[in-house]
């Protein structure tokens, strides 16, 4: 006599398991809700852009393909073994005598042509994102390079002469084309809500083209392992409306000012015979290295040290004297200046706005 397999629910303590579930949802969540103030939380799902917002798309529709298989497998494990086998049939003694026949339409219809249909809806949709995604409506006026570096980004404005670090700004409303490489390893450029990802290769340029729909500050990150502060390479996308972005652009196009007061001009002899000049670009001075960011506008930057600190002066005096502590392993040296240097050089660094 064929005895039915039963499954005894006593295995699964559904409290504990409701509470197991309930533990990781306040821990995903509570890391959501530490993003900085003035800044969005970077979800691909809250889509802000062209690219964004279709890839967004893709994603919703294969979560509702995906959850609608997962529903309709389940139903039918849970009818097979619990419906249907309940006082099941017994088998004839001659196996050759069933008719599977019946049966071998769920191999075509459940294994082939159901997959192949929504492996094809997801095909086309990816196709036609793909196609969009490629070729922006019109030719972009603003074309940005970004520069991944180990562990910062550079960027710079093509047919401008000024560079900034680790905050992009781009008009809304009108696509910008981003040329992308590196200057040592591979690293991934992603704005989740503005973009999709894309890697940064030394040597070569990726190009893409975004389409922020409004202004506002979106983060960024590096998405490819690039070493040991690859998690503390974060950027700040900046859209602000087409008017703002010209006045921010002809701001950044001034040189650094000539300091005005005593206390000052200290501050710019400390910075200048320093180890400071070995690696920065102060422009209207001597100082025009490029193996770190670009000084010249630092103190109209929200953050410092590719987007983990907050840029004020007591955390700019913290990287300048030991930033090896911040971020170990960065290119950074430690400075070795007394109090009353540090002091002048954090009121010069203040006035490069
Ligand atoms: Cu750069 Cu990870």
């Amino acid at each position: 006599m064929y005895r039915p397999y039963r499954v005894s629910l006593k295995v699964v303590r559904p409290r504990r398991l409701l509470t197991l579930i309930a533990a990781l949802l306040v821990t995903m969540l509570s890391a959501c809700a530490s993003a900085p103030a003035g800044t969005s939380i970077p979800s691909a799902l809250d889509p802000r852009g062209f690219a964004a917002r279709n890839i967004a798309n893709i994603w919703w529709v294969q979560f509702a393909l995906g959850t609608l298989v997962l529903i309709v497998v389940t139903a039918l494990v849970v009818y097979v073994l619990f419906i249907r086998r309940q006082g099941d049939t017994e088998l004839p003694d001659d196996l050759s005598q069933i008719d599977d026949s019946k049966n071998h339409r769920w191999i075509w219809y459940g294994g082939i042509i159901i997959p192949s249909v929504i492996l094809a809806v997801v095909m086309v949709l990816t196709l036609s994102s793909m196609d969009a995604l490629a070729r922006p409506p019109q030719e972009p006026e603003v074309v940005i390079e970004v520069i991944g570096h180990r562990w910062w980004w550079e960027v710079r404005y093509q047919n401008e002469e000024f560079a900034t670090a680790n905050e992009i700004h781009v008009p809304v409303g009108q696509p910008v084309r981003l040329l992308l490489t590196s200057a040592d390893v591979i690293h991934s450029f992603w704005v989740p809500q503005i973009h999709g990802k894309m890697d940064l290769n030394p040597g070569d340029i990726n190009t893409i083209w975004i389409d922020v729909d409004e202004p506002g500050v979106y983060r960024g990150l590096c998405a490819e392992f690039c070493g040991l502060q690859h998690a503390k390479m974060q950027l700040l996308l900046i859209a602000q409306e087409p008017e703002e972005f010209a006045a921010w652009v002809e701001q950044q196009r001034q040189p650094a000012p000539e300091p005005d007061d005593e206390q000052i001009r200290y501050g710019q002899q400390i910075f200048l015979g320093s180890s400071c000049v070995y690696c920065h670009t102060v422009r209207g001075t001597n100082a025009n290295a490029n193996i770190g960011p670009d000084l010249t506008h630092l103190a109209s930057r929200q953050t410092l040290a590719a987007g983990i600190l907050d840029n004020t002066r007591g955390n700019l005096a913290g990287w300048i004297i030991d930033p090896q502590h911040i971020k170990p392993g960065n290119l950074m040296p430690p400075t070795n200046l007394s109090g009353n240097e540090v002091q002048a050089l954090l009121d010069y660094l203040d006035t490069l706005e």
